[in-house]
């Protein structure tokens, strides 16, 4: 079986890394070649730091790497029985790149997407072939983390629904059956409960005090303060944006903490500033 991987940023290069561990023969396409220098370097270096430590044999890194290729040219999907889409999270361009997939691949190939949100009928109503299309949800980083949510959407055949799950267990992962609704299942839940953790914070409570509380309270390794600095203030508070706006219901309604700290440009780790400072 022929996989192809679109998009070579933190999850495609995480799906395509994934994908060649489990036996597959994969190629990435990503539009940028820088994009894919980066992710080569970053999993040439990963796979030294593995066979340094012993976790993993020269010759079985080599044959992992051997069995992933890159391109620029959305032709090298024609030959993938299974295509996994993982390019930014705007819906004008997952269109459009769906529409190029439909033009090249084979009439059978699974055409699946790793939207965070993104509906999955909307994204296959541009394709001949909405019943081909699916979503199939990683998790960061995705070699490392167990979970997929499966997402049919409208169109979605029993077959492809089938033979989707069988592949995601093929790669090792557990998966969920989640709504074509904002946030699935995970980010429907936990990210309302990070968005309440704002809340307490705007109304006086410290980060300290609800991190160490969620996290001895409940056994959470992180706490939600800590977790949305980590993930990024402004990237937890688009996908409550999305829920709000989602299910235009007023209890998803983002919590203005985050909207201040978004426009002071306090986005947490990768900023240095968040709930915590960061050196
Ligand atoms: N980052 C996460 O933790 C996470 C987790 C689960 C799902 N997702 C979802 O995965 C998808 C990708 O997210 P990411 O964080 O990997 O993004 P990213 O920005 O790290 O990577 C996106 C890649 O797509 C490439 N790209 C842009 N336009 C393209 C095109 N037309 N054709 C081919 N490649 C193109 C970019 O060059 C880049 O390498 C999004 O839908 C996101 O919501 C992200």
């Amino acid at each position: 079986m022929k996989i192809a991987v679109i998009g070579a940023g933190l999850m495609g290069s995480g799906i395509t890394q994934q994908c060649a561990q489990a036996g597959f023969s994969t190629v990435n396409i990503d539009a940028f070649a820088a994009a894919q220098e980066k992710a080569k370097a970053t999993l040439a270096a990963l796979f030294e730091r593995k066979v340094a430590k012993g976790r993993l044999t020269t010759e079985e890194a080599d044959a992992i790497l051997s069995r992933i290729s890159y391109s620029t040219d959305y032709a090298a999907a024609g030959e993938a029985d299974i295509v996994i889409e993982a390019v930014p999270e705007k819906i004008d361009l997952k269109k459009a790149v769906f529409k190029q997939l439909d033009a090249v691949c084979k009439a059978e190939a699974l055409l699946l997407s790793n939207t965070s949100g993104l509906s999955i009928s909307e994204i296959g109503s541009v394709t001949k072939r909405p019943q081909q299309v699916m979503g199939t949800h990683f998790f960061y980083p995705a070699p490392v983390m167990k979970l997929v949510e499966l997402i049919r959407g409208l169109a979605t055949s029993d077959e492809v629904y089938t033979q989707a799950k069988a592949f995601m267990h093929s790669l090792g992962k557990t998966t969920v059956d989640a709504p074509e609704y904002p946030g699935f299942i995970v980010n429907r839940i936990l990210v309302p409960m990070q968005n309440e953790a704002a809340y307490m914070v705007m109304e006086g409570c410290s980060p300290e005090d609800v991190d160490t509380a969620m996290k001895l309270g409940t056994n959470m390794p992180m706490g939600p303060c800590e977790l949305t600095d980590f993930v990024g203030i402004d990237v937890m508070l688009a996908t409550m944006t999305g829920l709000y706006e989602g299910f235009h219901d007023s209890k998803y309604r983002p919590c203005p903490l985050l909207e201040r700290m978004v426009k002071a440009g306090r986005l947490g780790r990768k900023s240095g500033q968040g709930f915590y400072t960061y050196k």
